[in-house]
C-alpha cells in the first residue's frame, strides 16, 4: 500500500511530468474506434475489505472496525490492518469538528422518531446496527462523548438503487438541510415567543411536524425543558432567518458548508452536490492522463486527498491544517482503495452505439481523463451552469481565500472541473449544484428543462447534445453513461 501513499502525498509535482499518452481528442467527429476509453477498468485495490454489499454487517467488517486503529498501530506494516483503520476513520472519526450537543441529538431521536425515523433515516441517513444509542452511520460521538459530529459516511456512504450498500457512493438521499434544521432550528422555533428569535417561514414549514408534536405532547415538553437546562451556559450559534431558508431550500444530496451555524462562513451562498469517492485517479494515473493533479472538489482546487480532508476539517471548525500526512494516511489509503460498484447489466449493442455518440457529440473532448474526468478547468461562462461557486470562499473576488482559511499548497480557482462519470446510474442529482434531477433531463430528452432560477440553484447550462442529438442517440448515450 505504500506506493499509493506516495501517490497521494505531496511527492513529486505531477505538473512537471509529461503526459505520455495524452488523448488529445478535443474535436468532434472522431470515431469511437480511435478514441481513448475513459472507462478503462480499474485494478482491485480493496485489499480484501468489502465495500459494496447487500449486507450492512459485512460492510462494517463484522465488528472488526472497532479498535482497528490500535490494531494497526501495533502492527504498522500490516497493509490490511491499515486499511481497516482507514475504514474506521471513514465511518467514525470526527477529526475534532464542531459537535451537536448529545442531549439535543438524543432529544430529537427519542422524541420524534415518527418524524425523523430511527437514526434520522427519514432524512436519508443509514442506521448504524452497531450503535447502542441508535445513532446513524455518519454521525459519531466526539472524544468527550458530549456531542456528535459528522463523519465522511453521512454523505459518502449510500444505498444503491439495486439495494446494495456502497462506501464512496454519494448519498443523494440525504436531506442534510432538513436534518440540520431538525436539530438547530427546533429549539429556536419552539422558544420563538420567549426569545424573539427570527424564524424563516420555509424553514419552519420543514420542521412543522416536529413543532406540532412538541406542542401536543406534555411529556415531550418536560424533556424539552430538561434539554434547555442541559444546554444552559452553552453559547447558541448564530442562525439568521436568511441562512435558515437556505437549509430549507437545498435539495437532498446538496449543501453549503460555509454558512451559519457552521463555524466558518464565507458570506457567499453556494450549493454543492455530494461527489462519489470511488474511482479517484492515483497521482500516477492523473499524471499519465495529463491532469495537473487530483483536482478534487468541484472547483478542482485541491491537489491531494489529504489536503481535502484538512480543508473539510478546517471548515468544520477542527484543527485541519495541523493534521500530518501520516495521521491522515490510513483514511487516504482507504478512500483510494474504493472500487466503482458494478453497474446493472446493459444491452451491449446500445452501449457501443452510445460510446460512439459520446465521441461524436464532443463529450469526450471535455471528459477524456480517467473515469471521464476532464484534464483542465472550465469557466462557468463556457459551460453556462450556475456561477455562484465562482465566488466560493471569495466574496470580494480578489482570488484570496476568506475567513483566514489555510489552504496549504492549494489555491482558489474560480473555475469548475468536468467531473468523473463513474456510477452515474446510481446518482440522483446532476451538475455541481445538483440542479438537474436525471440524465434524461441533462440531455433534454423530454424537451427543454423547466428553468429553475433561484440563485446558486439554477439549472441552465451544459446543454451539450440537447439540440444536436436525436432521441434515439440520446437514449443510446444514456445507456452508455449508465454502464460504468
Ligand atoms: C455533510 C456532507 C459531507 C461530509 C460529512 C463529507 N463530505 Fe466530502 N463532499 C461533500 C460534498 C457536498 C462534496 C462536493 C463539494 C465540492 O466539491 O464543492 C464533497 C466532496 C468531496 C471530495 C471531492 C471529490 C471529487 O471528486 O472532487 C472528497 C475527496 C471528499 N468529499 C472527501 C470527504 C472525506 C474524506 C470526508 C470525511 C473526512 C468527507 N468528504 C465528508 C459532502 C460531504
Ligand atoms: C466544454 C466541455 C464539456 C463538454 C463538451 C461536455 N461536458 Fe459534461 N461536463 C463538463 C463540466 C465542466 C461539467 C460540470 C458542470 C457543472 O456541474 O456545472 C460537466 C458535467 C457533466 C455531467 C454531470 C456529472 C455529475 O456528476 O453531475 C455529465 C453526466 C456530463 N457532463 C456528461 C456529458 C455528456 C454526455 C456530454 C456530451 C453530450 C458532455 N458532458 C459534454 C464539461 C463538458
Amino acid at each position: 500500500m505504500w506506493f499509493m501513499l506516495g501517490a497521494l502525498g505531496c511527492g513529486e509535482s505531477a505538473k512537471d511530468s509529461q503526459p505520455p499518452d495524452s488523448p488529445g481528442l478535443t474535436e468532434t467527429g472522431d470515431t469511437a474506434t480511435q478514441a481513448p476509453d475513459p472507462f478503462v477498468a480499474l485494478p482491485d485495490r480493496s485489499g480484501g475489505l468489502t465495500n459494496v454489499s447487500e449486507d450492512l454487517d459485512t460492510i462494517l467488517e463484522h465488528g472488526a472496525l472497532d479498535g482497528a486503529c490500535d490494531a494497526w498501530r501495533a502492527q504498522p506494516d500490516d497493509a490490511q490492518k491499515r486499511l481497516l483503520c482507514g475504514k474506521w476513520m471513514f465511518f467514525y472519526e470526527t477529526f475534532g469538528t464542531e459537535e451537536v450537543p448529545r442531549a439535543l441529538v438524543d432529544f430529537v431521536l427519542d422524541g420524534f422518531v415518527e418524524d425523523v425515523g430511527p437514526a434520522f433515516s427519514s432524512y436519508g441517513l443509514i442506521p448504524d446496527p452497531s450503535s447502542e444509542h441508535g445513532y446513524p452511520l455518519g454521525m459519531a460521538l466526539g472524544p468527550g462523548e458530549e456531542g456528535l459530529a459528522f463523519t465522511c459516511a453521512s454523505c459518502h456512504f449510500a444505498r444503491l438503487p439495486d439495494g446494495r450498500y456502497a462506501v464512496g457512493a454519494a448519498n443523494h438521499q440525504y436531506d442534510y438541510g432538513t436534518h440540520n434544521l431538525s436539530m438547530a432550528l427546533l429549539p429556536l422555533a419552539a422558544m420563538e415567543s420567549v426569545t424573539g428569535a427570527e424564524v424563516d417561514e420555509l424553514a419552519r414549514a420543514d420542521i412543522q411536524p416536529l413543532l406540532d408534536r412538541l406542542a401536543a405532547d406534555s411529556s415531550l415538553q418536560i424533556s424539552f425543558l430538561g434539554l434547555l437546562f442541559s444546554l444552559l451556559g452553552k453559547e447558541a450559534p448564530t442562525f439568521s432567518a436568511e441562512s435558515q431558508r437556505h437549509y430549507a431550500e437545498w435539495l437532498p444530496g446538496t449543501q453549503d458548508f460555509m454558512i451559519e451555524p457552521l463555524p466558518v462562513n464565507d458570506e457567499v451562498h453556494t450549493v454543492s452536490k455530494i461527489s462519489a469517492l470511488y474511482g479517484l485517479p492515483t497521482e500516477e494515473e492523473a499524471a499519465a492522463a495529463g491532469m495537473a493533479h487530483a483536482m478534487l472538489g468541484w472547483t478542482g482546487n485541491t491537489r491531494s486527498l489529504a489536503g481535502f480532508v484538512r480543508l473539510f476539517d478546517q471548515l468544520g471548525g477542527g484543527d485541519g491544517p495541523n493534521f500530518s500526512d501520516d495521521q491522515l494516511a490510513p483514511l487516504v489509503d482507504y478512500i483510494s482503495s474504493l472500487s466503482v460498484p458494478s453497474p446493472p447489466p446493459a444491452d451491449a449493442e446500445a452501449v457501443a452505439r452510445g460510446a460512439a455518440v459520446f465521441v461524436d457529440a464532443g463529450c469526450l473532448g471535455c471528459h477524456e481523463g480517467p473515469g471521464g474526468s476532464g484534464l483542465t478547468l472550465y469557466d462557468y461562462a463556457e459551460i453556462g451552469t450556475d456561477d455562484a461557486l465562482a465566488r466560493w470562499m471569495d466574496a470580494d473576488g480578489d482570488g484570496e481565500p476568506c475567513c483566514e482559511a489555510d489552504l496549504g499548497e492549494d489555491t482558489l480557482t474560480g473555475q469548475l472541473k468536468s467531473p468523473r462519470l463513474w456510477g452515474l446510474w446510481a446518482m440522483e442529482r446532476f451538475l455541481h449544484n445538483g440542479a438537474v434531477g436525471s440524465l434524461e433531463e441533462l440531455v433534454c430528452l423530454d424537451g427543454p428543462r423547466t428553468p429553475i432560477t433561484t440563485p446558486a440553484m439554477s439549472n441552465d447550462g451544459h446543454l451539450y447534445g440537447c439540440d444536436t442529438l436525436s432521441d434515439e442517440e440520446k437514449r443510446d448515450l444514456l445507456v452508455y453513461l449508465r454502464a460504468h
